[in-house]
């Protein structure tokens, strides 16, 4: 046992790798603020290892690491690890971005399947084994801490795996990796492949096997569990399980199934599951990618009760139909029964136990929006408190504000909307706009004045909590028409939808502008702009 009380051998290492594999999702671009805020969430929910990106991929990428490498790698805090594929060239550049953290690692990788080395690397197996050698050696040059991922492990010869995964331990690797690249495996083949892995490969023991699971068939979870059943002690996950095409393993699946079945798995996390719900809504409010509503954990259905019969269950036993309770994932049930009459002092107070600390003007500017919400709503629950506090303080640096907004609407009637934005150099800009309902009408009003082309390609409304008075939450996707049609997420939070949708839109906007750059397309010197336009 370490001084935690965690046992080295039971002791399972959280790879969390959300802010590289994550945000290779379809539209999941993040700016580096986000990826910042996303990295300390990280921290405070525990895991071991955070991936903080791809350096080599742009001078972005890079920056976004080190800013991770340097803020978030304390000492007390988990190893940053930078992926770079098997060059001299990748390599450096994950060096470059994670050599300022306390505890840095190297995550290198090729793929070992035949049908990658012969179509995707033009390598032959002799190749790729020198390749692995040369490159683990050179980056264990840099950084003790070197992991090895053969690329498509899955699909590749269980025997030629043994031989490049022993000259990588040869070479200095001290993590080995097993991708199921294309989420092609099951439960049985993977644990049994692992177990192959662990016990053939020289020097197998003197390593940490790590397990990294593709959910294209839906098996991701399952097959992470078998392989740590069979020996590995660090998991590769992301949170909500977002990530290339179907995704990958989610954090939270595999965090609760071993806390929650110990007899079956008996291996622990450091992981603090109450950080779990928080961590969920940050991910999803940050990629504009939705959690589904039944997803395991984390899903707005995750704990709710629907049939009678189970109903009449929870009201005489709790354990009756649940294996784990809201307060075990952070979804706490309170209802913050402070009114518009409340002081600062106990609004503070609930959101230190959220878990926030604010001092100054930041706590000035969230208890403003608080009494605005106590204003307007009965009680404010913490889901709205959590809400207002991601609307005001997390989210993209602003490029436009909204300063105004007014809607007419009606049957009959044609829904016009007026818009005042404030833009670069302290510019503000009016428009008006008609267009097929006020949403509509007020994303035209918006595009008059921002005018970068896009498509909206989801637009999502919920209700917070309960009732009509209830906080409304609006996610939206937009995809530029130009520039390689990348995909940028943006949420908002209001009482008043049209106006939470409004955020939302202009978020997604800020963070394109804030990722891919501004053009000012506003009229030349205008303090103030008056343009009106319809949506012919
Ligand atoms: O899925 C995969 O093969 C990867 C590797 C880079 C580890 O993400
Ligand atoms: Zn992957």
């Amino acid at each position: 046992m370490d001084e935690s009380g965690v046992s080295p051998e039971n002791h399972v290492r959280i790879f969390d790798t959300t802010l590289r594999d994550g945000e290779q999702s379809p539209g999941a671009s993040l700016t580096s603020a986000e990826k910042i805020d996303i990295a300390r969430q990280l921290a405070r929910l525990g895991v071991d290892i955070i991936e903080a990106g791809f350096p080599a991929a742009s001078p972005d990428d890079l920056e976004g690491v080190r800013r991770i490498a340097h803020e978030v790698g304390t000492p007390d805090g988990p190893i940053i690890c930078g992926l770079a594929r098997a060059t001299r060239g990748d390599i450096d550049k994950a060096w470059e971005a994670i050599k300022d953290a306390a505890k840095p690692r190297i995550h290198t990788f090729l793929a070992t399947s035949d049908i990658h080395m012969k179509h995707k690397l033009r390598m032959t197996r002799e190749q790729v084994v020198e390749r692995t050698r040369d490159m683990v050696a050179y980056a264990r040059s840099f950084c003790d801490d070197v992991e090895f991922s053969p690329e498509d492990a899955c699909r590749s010869d269980p025997d030629f795996l043994v031989e490049v995964l022993g000259v990588a331990i040869e070479a200095g690797a001290t993590t080995l990796n097993i991708p199921d690249t294309v989420g092609y495996i099951t439960p049985d083949e993977y644990g049994a492949l692992m177990r192959k892995l662990i016990h053939e490969t020289p020097g197998g023991d003197r390593v940490i096997w790590s397990v990294h699971c593709h959910d294209d068939l839906g098996m991701a979870t399952a097959n992470s569990l078998a392989g740590l059943v069979a020996g590995a002690r660090q998991a590769e996950v992301t949170i909500n399980g977002i990530g290339e095409r179907a995704g990958n393993t989610s954090l939270e699946e595999i965090v609760m199934a071993l806390r929650t079945r110990p007899n079956m798995f008996d291996l622990t996390t450091r992981i603090d599951t109450t950080q779990l719900t928080r961590t969920s809504r940050m991910v999803s409010n940050f990629t504009g990618i939705m959690v589904q509503p039944n997803k395991a954990v984390v899903g707005a259905n995750a704990f709710s009760h629907e049939a009678g019969i189970h109903q009449d269950g929870m009201l005489k036993h709790q354990a009756t139909y649940e294996i784990m309770t809201p307060e075990d994932v952070g979804l706490t049930q309170s209802n913050l029964v402070l009114g518009k009459h409340s002081g600062r002092h106990a609004f503070r107070v609930r959101l230190q136990e959220l878990g926030y600390e604010m001092d100054g003007e930041d706590l000035n500017q969230a208890f403003i929006r608080f009494k605005e919400l106590a204003d307007k709503k009965k009680t404010v629950t913490d889901a709205d408190i959590e809400a207002l506090i991601a609307d005001e303080f997390y989210g993209p640096e602003e490029v436009f504000h909204l300063e105004g907004i007014q809607v007419a609407c009606g049957q009959p009637g044609m829904p016009t909307a007026t818009i005042r934005l404030r833009g670069p150099d302290d510019r503000v800009c009016t428009c008006a706009a008609i267009g097929t309902g006020p949403v509509d009408a007020v994303y035209q009003a918006i595009d008059q004045i921002i005018a970068v082309p896009n498509t909206l390609v989801e637009y999502r409304v919920s209700a917070i909590t309960e009732g009509i008075d209830a906080l409304g939450e609006v996610t939206v996707r937009i995809r530029r028409d130009e520039n390689g049609g990348q995909t940028f997420g943006g949420h908002g939070a209001d009482t008043d939808i049209i106006v939470a949708s409004a955020k939302a839109y202009l978020s997604a906007l800020n963070k394109m502008l804030a990722i891919t750059g501004y053009q000012d397309h506003a009229p030349e010197g205008a303090a103030a702009t008056i343009r009106v336009g319809t949506s012919t």
